[in-house]
């Protein structure tokens, strides 16, 4: 991509960047991971800081990496390259690239979870699919996680080999409206059960009581991860992204966009966890499983429950189908620019790695059981690892870079040109210069703490 003879490519349209920043933003963050979170977290008060995060961490993180890549027409390697060549650019170049490589196994590994569930409804076996048990039975099961997850890896692979992605952009950009209208459809279905209420006040309300450090780096987490912030991806959109096009509007609309569905996919699963076990504390705090668990419940209680499961887990497959390309995508392409491989020789490199980091993490509930790394299962290492400890490093390297090299009036006149408006402005300025990296270095304590075992997450 840093191959400057070559014309870069570029969006069209301003609705063509959104789409795309939307498609890969969207996926089993929002859908899977939020809810768990949420859940967990304290409810009401963790969605309040969430928001609080996006609208000002999340803003402030978009606008600086889509900034550095329209500066630099470059992805970040190149981009961080750009403004200087010692081992600080290099390393936060590298820090941010490295990241979707570690993501993506584990993701498919997920992505694999809900290829097996989507076929189970095919197969007509709702009730099976909500028994209690049936969920831990299959994460355990060993060979057959492992199946599903290369499944799903080699289909995501197969795609970035043959460079199809406008083929999955088409068909992303009328599945993601069947998402929310589905997500809303079974939201509402989800919400009017009895006993549900509780569960939507409990989503819906803050309450102080519930509030712990662990709520904001929960919630810091899952923001990183479901806007795609700190993972170069980010920089390289806005390396796509024409002069004319307002960074600051554009970053308002992926921010919205991701956040509704997100607090859709909270809707409808929460209540449901309400309805299906009164609030019970354990099942709140189930963590990775609760979307497997509880929507199999309440789609066995529709009378079209069959047909509701597989609509709802082909448009989830959908959605972790398109974020997994995007992933996957940016880890070729810093391999071909940065290494000047072939198409082929950085797909198979990739591939390679996808297979083995995700094969651990797929037989980390079953016959991997008892290996830890630092206490947790690979799974939740690789998410930990990236979520909690690399991406705020990337952040910080984001941070200082705009503000000890750039300096923040070189990005307000990148977002400024061609007349755009540049609003908050302000809030710009304060939080990458004192919140942001005052908030990760929150994080990268409370992780490092954590591990030490001197707080518990
Ligand atoms: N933001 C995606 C999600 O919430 O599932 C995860 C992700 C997808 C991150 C694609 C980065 C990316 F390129």
């Amino acid at each position: 991509m840093n191959n400057d003879s070559k014309k870069r490519s570029s969006f069209s349209s301003k609705l063509g960047f959104i789409l795309s920043a939307a498609g890969s933003a969207v996926g089993l963050g929002n859908i899977w991971r939020f809810p768990y979170l949420a859940a967990k977290y304290g409810g009401g008060i963790f969605l309040l800081v969430y928001l609080l995060l996006v609208l000002t961490f999340g803003y402030t993180m978009i606008v600086a990496e889509s900034a550095i890549g329209r500066m630099t027409k470059k992805s970040p390697v190149g981009a961080y390259r750009h403004f200087g060549k010692d081992w600080m650019f290099r390393a936060g170049g590298w820090m941010n690239a490295v990241i979707p490589l570690l993501i993506v196994p584990y993701y498919s590994v997920i992505g694999g979870w809900v290829l097996k569930y989507l076929v189970a409804y095919c197969h007509g076996e709702a009730q099976a699919l909500a028994a209690d048990s049936y969920f831990s039975g299959f994460i355990s099961s060993g060979l057959p996680v492992e199946l599903w997850f290369l499944l799903f890896a080699l289909t995501t692979m197969g795609i970035i080999y043959m460079g199809v992605q406008n083929g999955i952009e088409r068909v992303s950009s009328f599945m993601m409206p069947l998402l929310v209208v589905l997500a809303a459809v079974i939201a509402v279905y989800s919400m009017s059960r009895p006993g549900a209420l509780a569960g939507v006040r409990y989503f819906l309300v803050p309450d102080l009581s519930r509030f712990s450090w662990m709520t904001v780096v929960a919630a810091m987490g899952q923001m990183f991860y479901s806007l795609s912030i700190a993972m170069g991806i980010l920089v390289t959109f806005g390396s796509y992204m024409k002069d004319d096009f307002s960074i600051e509007s554009a970053t308002e609309n992926v921010e919205t966009f991701d956040t509704m569905i997100a607090i859709l996919a909270g809707l409808m699963i929460i209540p449901a966890v309400f309805a299906f076990s009164g609030g019970d504390p354990g099942v709140l705090k189930a963590g990775p499983s609760l979307m497997f668990i509880t929507m199999p419940k309440i789609f066995a209680s529709m009378g079209f429950g069959t047909g509701a499961g597989i609509i709802f887990f082909l448009l989830v497959f959908f959605a972790a189908l398109t974020s997994s390309i995007a992933l996957s995508e940016s880890a070729v392409s810093t391999c071909e620019d940065e290494f000047g491989w072939s198409r082929k020789k950085a797909s198979i490199i990739v591939a390679a790695v996808m297979l083995l980091l995700g094969t651990l993490s797929a037989l980390g509930y079953g016959p991997l059981a008892m290996v830890r790394v630092v206490g947790m299962q690979f799974l939740d290492f690789f998410d930990f690892l990236t979520n909690s400890v690399m991406m705020p490093l990337a952040a910080m390297a984001t941070c200082l870079l705009v503000v000890r090299v750039i300096g923040v009036d070189r990005i307000a006149e990148e977002l400024m040109k061609n007349g755009a408006k540049f609003r908050r402005r302000r809030v710009f300025n304060f939080m990458i210069k004192y919140l942001c990296p005052f908030f990760v270095a929150i994080i990268l304590f409370s992780s490092v703490a954590s591990v030490l075992g001197w707080i518990s997450i």
